[in-house]
């Protein structure tokens, strides 16, 4: 176990905007203030995924956990019967929900999870503040189940790997979902789907992501604007309002990063694209984003935004 003061450093770095792995029963997690935009954009940046996912929210106890978001009974029934543990539940997010749209992937849903991990716990306490954490590998290798794992991968890219041994579930958490189509196992993990089950007094249909193809408007993370996008805008045409990003910025008031920062922009994109929205234009034209680094994520993101819609 790490002594008290590597508890208290590491809910500082994480506090401070960094990032720090750290235990939890099932696998190490790659953390980060999940209030924190940049904070959240880094992770995507550490893990070098070529798109946003969803994250998960990490909190300490049901308190925080049913304030993040809208529970069902049915979901509450699953939180109480196993939490701590190896479960993740996907809710609406509450109004005043303080984690970052980007951990979103700017949804109006969010994943929330109580670890059981005692030096996890600790840490979420320590912190003060909701922590996302994906699995601590680099995209497309597998999950760490020893600090050694995460050493080897991301060592350059966080503050601090906590060590707390290993992980005695070794699989990620079961993810469920309670949205507005019912409840739906997205993932199997450490929680059986016969478990869940149990709790609920009925089966649940089970719907892996993987399962679903890869089209813009069927992937559940999908978010699109109302606005039509234009994409690799110079300058934007009569009746758009303008995204602007590094030397194309000078058009308006919204710019994913006056600097042609990656994280910046990655930070900012889908606070802004709800922004844009809401001020009821039908058309937004985006500068030109390059295709490295978080560019990949984000040109990902704008081009499914770009796509046309179902009339669903
Ligand atoms: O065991 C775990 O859950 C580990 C430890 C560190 O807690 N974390 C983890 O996170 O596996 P990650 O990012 O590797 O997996 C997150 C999963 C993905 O399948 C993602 O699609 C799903 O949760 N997810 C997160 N937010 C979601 C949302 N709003 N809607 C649907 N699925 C969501
Ligand atoms: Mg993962």
């Amino acid at each position: 176990m790490a002594p008290h003061s590597d508890i208290a450093a590491a809910a500082q770095a994480l506090r401070e905007g960094q990032l720090v792995a750290f235990p939890t029963e099932t696998v190490y997690g790659l953390g980060a203030d999940a209030t924190n935009d940049e904070a959240v954009a880094r992770v995507y940046a550490a893990k070098g995924r070529p798109s946003f996912n969803p994250l998960i929210t990490h909190v300490p106890d049901l308190e925080e956990a049913f304030a993040l978001g809208h529970f069902t009974q049915e979901a509450k029934a699953l939180a109480r019967a196993f939490w701590p543990g190896p479960l993740s539940l996907v809710v609406p997010r509450a109004a005043s929900c303080p984690v970052s749209l980007l951990a979103s992937a700017g949804n109006d849903s969010i994943a929330i999870r109580i670890p059981s991990h005692p030096m996890a716990l600790d840490l979420l306490k320590a912190t003060g503040r909701p922590v996302v954490a994906p699995s601590a590998n680099p995209s497309g290798k597998i999950s760490p189940t020893t600090a050694e794992h995460v050493r080897r991968h991301l060592k350059d890219k966080v503050a601090m790997v906590l060590d707390g041994g290993r992980c005695k579930v070794g699989v990620e958490s079961s993810v469920v979902s309670f949205l507005a189509d019912g409840p739906k196992l997205l993932r199997q993990g450490g929680v059986p789907r016969t478990e869940i089950e149990k709790v609920l007094g009925h089966a649940i249909a089970v719907e892996s992501h993987s399962a679903r193809p890869h089209a813009p408007g069927q992937l559940l993370s999908h978010y699109a604007p109302h606005a039509e996008l234009r994409l690799n805008a110079d300058t934007p045409r009569e009746g758009e309002a303008y995204l602007g990003f590094g030397p194309f910025h000078a058009h308006g008031p919204w710019t994913l990063s006056a600097r042609g920062d990656l994280v910046e922009a990655a930070a900012s994109l889908f606070r802004l694209l709800h922004e844009i929205d809401a001020t009821g234009v039908t058309r937004i034209a985006v500068a030109p984003v390059p295709h490295h680094g978080l560019g990949e994520a984000i040109n990902d993101r704008l081009l499914r935004a770009a796509a046309p819609r179902d009339s669903a």
